[in-house]
């Protein structure tokens, strides 16, 4: 005896069967010339507009100012390899993974927001003809379906706004805001112009994407706050040491910011020494 699912779905295919036989059209070559079209006209379009790009753009050399055609520049200003300013963001349609890397703030947890989470997403969606074998295509006769389907797409366009919306810790942003004059106040080192510029580089650097300074910054990877970090009085070579090679510390999260130069590293470090949270440095830095 068939079951009542089997039944059904024979039931499907003879219906289909009959449809093809009244209305006189198979699967192929019907249907398949009907993509191939589609197929043409998308290739066909997509190349138009390459042409259109290519053909209305200046290509005005760098630095004369670039005009752009109507679909944007040929090329856009080259990038600065030495840039320590720039906050990385992704293209709109990845904000929801950005975000969703967001959310995933410590070391342990990090590769369940770029692998783990994307993943099983995959796999469900791959597997979902394997899982879900009704032959039922009524939106309202298929509640769980409708209801995964409505919360994917709620829970995807929340993540996009929020990535599209977050707050980056952009250094120019917190000097222009009074935030390092704050700090150097705060923990006493106003009168020292070199831990006040290295404040200053310590903002611009992207140390606040994963240390938190006097509750300004993002705490990520298990990074530590750094308000107190001279306290324990371990002087400024110390910590030129430590920035300019952090991986001898056993610290494979931070990259080296040797390239900063000698001297940037002196004021990050001073900064850094003075940084004991109101109590003057014993060397009177
Ligand atoms: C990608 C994230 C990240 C960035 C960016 C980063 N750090 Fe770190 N930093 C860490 C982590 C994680 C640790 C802790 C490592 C450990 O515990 O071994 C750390 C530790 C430190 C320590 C040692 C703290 C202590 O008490 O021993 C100092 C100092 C430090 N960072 C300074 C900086 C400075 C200055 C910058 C910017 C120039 C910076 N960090 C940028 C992740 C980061």
């Amino acid at each position: 005896m068939a079951s009542k699912l089997q039944t059904r779905r024979r039931e499907e295919h003879q219906r289909y069967k009959d449809d093809v036989k009244r209305e006189g059209k198979s699967f192929f070559p019907y249907a398949i010339y009907h993509d191939t079209v589609m197929s043409l006209v998308t290739v066909a379009v997509i190349i138009g507009l390459s042409f259109v790009w290519y053909f209305t753009a200046d290509d005005t050399p760098e630095g004369e100012g670039l005009e752009a055609g109507v679909l944007g520049p040929w090329y856009a200003e080259k990038a600065d390899p030495g840039t320590i300013s720039f906050v990385p963001r992704p293209d709109w349609f990845f904000y929801f993974l950005f975000y969703l890397l967001r959310i995933f703030k410590w070391p342990e947890t990090v590769v369940l927001g770029t692998v783990g989470i994307p993943t099983i997403c995959l796999i469900l969606l791959i597997a979902l003809p394997f899982y879900d074998r009704s032959p039922e295509r009524r939106p309202l006769r298929r509640p769980v379906a409708m209801v995964a389907a409505v919360l994917t797409i709620i829970s995807m366009a929340v993540l996009t706004w929020k990535g599209a919306t977050a707050q980056e810790a952009l250094g120019t942003e917190i000097i222009a805001s009074g935030e390092v004059d704050a700090w150097a106040e705060e923990q006493g080192f106003a009168d020292n112009p070199v831990a006040v510029e290295g404040a200053e580089l310590f903002a611009e650097s992207g140390c606040l994407n994963c240390h938190v300074y006097l509750g300004v910054g993002n705490a990520n990877l298990g990074a530590p706050d750094l308000s107190e970090v001279g306290a324990t009085g371990r002087g400024v070579d110390y910590f030129k040491d430590y920035v300019s090679n952090p991986a001898q510390f056993g610290n494979n999260v931070m990259i080296s910011y040797s390239y900063l130069g000698d001297e940037n590293l002196t004021r990050l470090a001073t900064f850094l020494d003075a940084s004991r949270g109101g109590q003057q440095s014993e060397d009177g830095g």
